[in-house]
């Protein structure tokens, strides 16, 4: 085999292992949640008013499109899903699909731990990614 043909194949070998090696580095669990901060400040937002919004049983504090859209970004990273997931994209306020009733219930299960539970001031909050991870359902004994 001549010289040329051993760098350019072990150059490549090279360059296919790093493009490997970093693409799992992209799925570990260092992942960094950017909308959780909104999340947890909506779900425990002491005003209990709404201005924007058909259909918001649940969430209060809630005044312009974009606040709104901050704690669903949150919810669809956490679970790692798309608005889709939870809503009929041509009605967001319609309640028939599942999962946004089901994020309903655990968004009270949040609000509930974090008030009642967590509630000393230096106490951290839990949020919907402390358990979902970016999973619809999170795992919930450790892989044996
Ligand atoms: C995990 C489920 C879930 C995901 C994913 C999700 N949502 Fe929601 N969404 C809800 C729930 C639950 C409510 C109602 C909250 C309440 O009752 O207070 C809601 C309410 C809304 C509303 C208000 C509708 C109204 O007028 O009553 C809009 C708009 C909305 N979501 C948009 C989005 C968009 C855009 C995305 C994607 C970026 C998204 N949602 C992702 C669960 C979800
Ligand atoms: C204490 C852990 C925990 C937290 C915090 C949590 N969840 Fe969950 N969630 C679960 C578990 C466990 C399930 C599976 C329940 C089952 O078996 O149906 C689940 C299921 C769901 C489902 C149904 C998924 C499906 O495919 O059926 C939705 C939607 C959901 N969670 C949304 C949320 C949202 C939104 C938040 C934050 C407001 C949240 N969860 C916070 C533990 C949690």
């Amino acid at each position: 085999m001549n010289k040329t043909a051993v760098f350019y194949g072990t150059l490549i070998t090279i360059i296919v292992l790093a493009l490997i090696i970093s693409s799992d580095l992209n799925k570990t669990p260092d992942f960094k949640p950017k909308y959780a901060d909104f999340v947890t400040e909506q779900i425990l937002s002491k005003d209990t008013t709404n201005t924007y919004g058909e259909n918001l049983q649940v969430l209060h504090g809630i005044h312009s499109k974009a606040q709104l859209l901050n704690v669903m970004r949150g919810f669809s990273e956490a679970l790692g899903v798309q608005c889709d997931f939870c809503h009929n994209t041509d009605n967001f306020a319609s309640d028939a699909k599942m999962p946004k009733r089901m994020a309903r219930i655990m968004i009270k299960m949040v609000r509930n731990i974090d008030e009642n539970y967590l509630n000393q001031p230096m106490m951290k909050k839990v949020t919907c990614f402390t358990c979902h991870r970016g999973q619809e359902i999170p795992k919930l004994v450790a892989e044996r």
